[in-house]
């Protein structure tokens, strides 16, 4: 039997968030590039750790905090103007080429389709939008509703209650390495949408099944061989 539901993590798996690096080079010549990739990391540290400590600011703020961060640690002047463009990017994500097509495929072997991210409600409906995927998803689940972010048990538990059914019962996709560990953890069946061929993490768990693309995910879902 393919999969009943599937759960996409948002940026960088559905989401594309290249435009992001490239505006940040266009604003910081030479930079860009750096600033995108502390900017990330310092944004999922910030979730990691106002979870740790129950200390939840929703992730619009957490994503600003980590800009004004990342730019001071670089010596980079960021000036109100150039905060709003590059916080305004999260309002104008694509999707990846391929997966309007996918999404399609899925929704026509009636498996329901939905997002679980970290991002506020707001934030993934301006991305669903401006990346027009809309009418692909039944669900658009943030944590926001349990104040946790991923990996927090709370922040997973939202996928089967709104999905009503099994943890195990879904097919959790995410190109977040960490997180796939996380939902691994959890119960979900997962694929890690490995899109840059990174090595797993060593944690000692491991994802069902790996792919490269959304069509490789499409494929495992639909029971077909990738
Ligand atoms: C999300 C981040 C982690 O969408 O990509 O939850």
């Amino acid at each position: 039997m393919p999969f009943k539901a599937i759960a996409f993590d948002a940026y960088g798996t559905l989401f594309d968030v290249y435009s992001i690096g490239i505006l940040a080079e266009e604003l910081f010549p030479g930079k860009g590039t750096q600033l995108a990739t502390i900017w990330r990391d310092k944004q999922i540290d910030y979730t990691r750790l106002r979870t740790l400590c129950d200390e939840y600011a929703n992730f619009w703020q957490v994503t600003r905090d980590a800009l004004g961060h990342s730019c001071e640690l670089l010596g980079l002047n960021l000036t109100e103007a150039a905060r709003d463009r590059l916080m305004g990017q999260y309002a104008e994500l694509s999707a990846f080429p391929e997966n309007k097509e996918q999404l399609r495929r899925l929704r026509e072997a009636d498996i329901t389709l939905s997002i679980l991210s970290n991002g506020t409600p707001w934030m993934l409906e301006q991305a669903v939008k401006a990346s027009a995927l809309e009418g692909y998803f039944e669900h658009i689940l943030s944590v926001d509703s349990v104040r946790r972010y991923k990996t927090a048990a709370e922040a997973y538990q939202i996928g089967p209650a709104a999905l009503k059914c099994d943890a195990s019962d879904i097919l959790f996709v995410s190109s977040n390495c960490w997180d796939i560990c996380g939902a691994t953890w959890f119960g979900y069946h997962t694929i890690w949408l490995n899109r840059h061929r990174l090595p797993l993490e060593h944690l000692g768990v491991k994802p069902h099944c790996i792919g490269a693309s959304l069509k490789d995910v499409a494929d495992y879902a639909l029971e077909l061989e990738i």
